[in-house]
């Protein structure tokens, strides 16, 4: 049983180059000391509808935008219940892919996968074979775009590109650990929601959820007998349009913080942060195949997370401790059954080049590389 560890706030400051969460800047953590004021006060209003019209604007989408008080696991449950009925498909290629096939079993759904070994990338033409091959179809296709537990991308843009031959399936994409940082036309490749945690590379405290809803998908919903309540599309979408506010009381001072920083996500560019990702994850990855090797499939790796093959048999876990230990830099080991076979190294958010090399510095120190 897990015993009470008092917290006493009493710890060094760490530099996170975590999956997420990830840095956040100092001014958007003080944006979040603000006197409280009411979920149902005009206030309120201009708060919401600035950070949701905001994040339509960064994003460069016409969709919907909902912004709801949870982590990004709560949309696996809501697109699952809001636009699948019976069988929904699920490339599975690492543990968040898995879990997302999960969720939609829990949820009595009939799922059928595309199984793949970690590191290899989902496959467009054997979602299309998928596809043909069932007799009565899907309600919806879900992939997650960037496999946190193995560092790959998935070309969501080739499989949303085929999935306009299936106008009955909708477009469910996972981009909890990229959206902000790998820049994705939305509406070109017919995805009818995606959606990321604030805490990922919109690098904004943990505490909100970010979900885009097409206008076919909020049809859909409406269709149904029964989807989300909480994660409704039409709960959400009709409060915003009616009243400019959320369905029950959000995180207001995470949505404060989400304000300030979105202002910097706006004013920084799309195109540009998503440069500076390309950069982040061309050194890390150009560093890694030097002393290491990679263990996504090559061609696929991610814009946000490097996981790191451990061609060197060095001792992850001890590595990872001692670099916190004298660095106060914290960085990730591999995930489950291959956490001593790889690490990851989160470059997203507010990171640059400079600051992702003094990690690498800081590794071969330790490492002895
Ligand atoms: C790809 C992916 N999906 C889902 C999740 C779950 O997100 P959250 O912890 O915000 O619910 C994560 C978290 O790391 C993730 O990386």
């Amino acid at each position: 049983m897990t015993k009470k560890q008092e917290y006493t706030g009493d710890c060094p400051d760490k530099t996170l180059y975590l999956p997420g969460p990830t840095e956040v800047r100092d001014d958007v953590i003080e944006a979040m000391a603000e006197p409280m004021f009411g979920h149902r006060m005009d206030r309120m209003t201009d708060l919401y509808t600035t950070i949701v019209e905001d994040t339509k604007e960064f994003l460069g989408t016409d969709d919907d935008v909902i912004v709801l008080t949870a982590s990004g696991t709560e949309f696996w449950e809501a697109t699952t219940l809001n636009l699948v009925e019976d069988r929904m498909l699920v490339p599975t290629s690492g543990s968040f892919s898995e879990r997302q096939a999960n969720v939609a079993e829990r949820l009595g759904k009939e799922v059928d996968r595309i199984e793949y070994d970690w590191g290899k990338a989902v496959k467009p033409e054997d979602v299309r074979d998928a596809l043909e091959s069932s007799d009565e179809g899907y309600d919806a296709v879900g992939v997650v775009m960037n496999e946190t537990s193995t560092g790959v991308r998935n070309p969501v843009e080739e499989i949303g590109d085929l999935l306009g031959d299936y106008p009955d399936t909708y477009f469910v994409v996972d981009a909890i650990s990229c959206l902000g940082g790998d820049r994705i036309d939305i509406e070109a490749h017919n995805i009818d929601c995606i959606f990321t945690s604030t805490q990922k590379a919109f690098a904004m405290p943990p505490g909100l959820a970010v979900c885009t809803v097409s206008d076919a998908a909020y049809e859909r919903e409406l269709d149904k007998e029964s989807a989300s309540w909480y994660g409704g599309f039409q709960r959400c979408l009709d409060y915003y349009d009616r009243k400019g506010q959320t369905h029950s009381t959000p995180a207001i001072p995470i949505m404060l913080a989400y304000r300030k920083q979105m202002k910097h996500m706006l004013e920084e560019g799309h195109e540009a942060r998503d440069q500076r990702h390309r950069e982040m994850a061309e050194y890390t990855r150009e560093w890694a195949r030097e002393h290491f090797g990679l263990f996504p499939e090559e061609g696929y790796e991610s814009q946000t997370v490097t996981c790191v093959e451990n061609t060197r048999d060095i001792n992850v876990a001890e590595t990872v401790e001692a670099v916190s230990e004298e660095y106060d830099m914290v960085f990730s080991s591999g995930y489950g059954d291959i956490s001593e076979e790889s690490f990851r190294i989160g470059h997203m958010g507010e990171h640059t080049v400079e600051s992702i090399k003094e990690l690498t510095d800081a590794i071969e120190d330790v490492a002895g590389l």
